[in-house]
């Protein structure tokens, strides 16, 4: 019996599908972060460290874990630091190298290897709705992450490509919603659901932003992760400034969500406000424990230290009485 020719054929890809899929991703980065002067008179606050890596690079890294290896940074004066961080930095790479430090060499190298990464300037920082809008040109008619850079997920969620994923299942644009205890929604944008039938993923149909506790339409707050529709520029463009004057991101999701095409992915893991001085130290803490090279001399450090803390609180109790 001949053998049977089985005809090879090279699959063409679907044009459609190639243009659905999320690659960019846009990393708005121009703010002042005047919540944490001084420290960021002359630094930006994406580039403050947590741990041994500035803020912004647990970001990147993030973007690139869910496969999106283009990555747009918006950035203004004073944030050269930043693009200076996913460069190549030749001199100190040849001194590493002459010594043949190879591990603090690929730590000076992984920056600028973790995805194909651009800068673009906001002239003035107006809002986000302004710096994603500047990312027009760039992103073009594809869907695309937006990962706000104070906002730091745990390196070992999957909340965005669980993201990309509903976005790629249901088109439209994905929000990442956090359940809030309701005395904190007035610092959140607040998204009103309905199931979706879906665990974890409902409909948004209405984004409030920052409503009194009153005023809320749920527990929800709309945290610093997007997967948008390019469609949300037109809208951005024609959006009037909302509260303080600003072109906000969440006016035009919410006309997004009017017409039934936003999605909420739901995310009860762990996640850090590197912009809040707080939250901050907290992250710093808390990543710091759980790192194999410094987390059990630091933990123990810690533990002493608090018990100290605690001793000492009880012996003012006692000489108070
Ligand atoms: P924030 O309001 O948290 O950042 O904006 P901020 O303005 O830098 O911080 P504070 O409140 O003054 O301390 C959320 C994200 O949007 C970016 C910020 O860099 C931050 O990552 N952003 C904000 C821009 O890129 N451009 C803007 O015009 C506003």
């Amino acid at each position: 019996m001949g053998r049977m020719i089985v005809p090879h054929t090279t699959p063409t890809p679907d044009p459609d599908r190639t243009a659905r899929t999320v690659r960019k991703a846009v990393v708005p980065a121009a703010g002042l972060g005047t919540r944490f002067l001084p420290a960021t008179k002359a630094t930006p606050k994406e580039m403050l460290p947590v741990v041994d890596k500035p803020a912004i690079q647990y970001v990147v890294e993030e973007a690139a874990a869910a496969g999106l290896d283009d990555v747009l940074m918006i950035t203004g004066r004073h944030k050269r630091a930043i693009e200076d961080h996913f460069d190549h930095a030749f001199e100190l790479e040849q001194a590493l190298a002459a010594k043949g430090d190879t591990v603090r060499l690929d730590a000076v190298r992984d920056p600028a290897r973790l995805a194909d990464i651009h800068h673009i300037r906001q002239g003035d920082p107006l809002s986000l709705g302004h710096a994603v809008l500047c990312a027009r040109h760039h992103v073009g008619d594809q869907p695309f992450a937006v990962l706000l850079s104070d906002d730091l997920i745990d390196p070992r969620e999957t909340l965005l490509s669980r993201m990309v994923e509903v976005r790629e299942r249901r088109e439209g644009s994905v929000v990442a919603l956090m359940e809030v205890p309701p005395e904190q929604i007035h610092l959140y944008g607040c998204a009103a659901v309905e199931p979706s039938g879906e665990d974890g993923v409902v409909r948004v149909t209405g984004l409030v932003e920052k409503p009194s506790r009153e005023d809320a339409p749920s527990r929800y707050a709309v945290i610093g992760r997007y997967v948008l529709d390019p469609s949300v520029f037109d809208i951005l463009e024609h959006t009037p400034p909302g509260r303080g004057g600003e072109i906000q991101l969440t006016d035009a999701l919410q006309e997004m969500a009017a017409g039934g095409t936003v999605h909420g992915v739901v995310f009860d893991g762990l996640r850090y406000d590197t912009g809040d001085k707080a939250d901050y130290l907290r992250t710093v803490v808390r990543l710091a424990c759980d790192r194999a090279d410094l987390g059990p001399e630091f933990t123990a450090w810690l533990k002493e230290f608090v018990a100290g803390l605690e001793n000492a609180g009880a012996e003012r109790e006692r000489l108070a009485a």
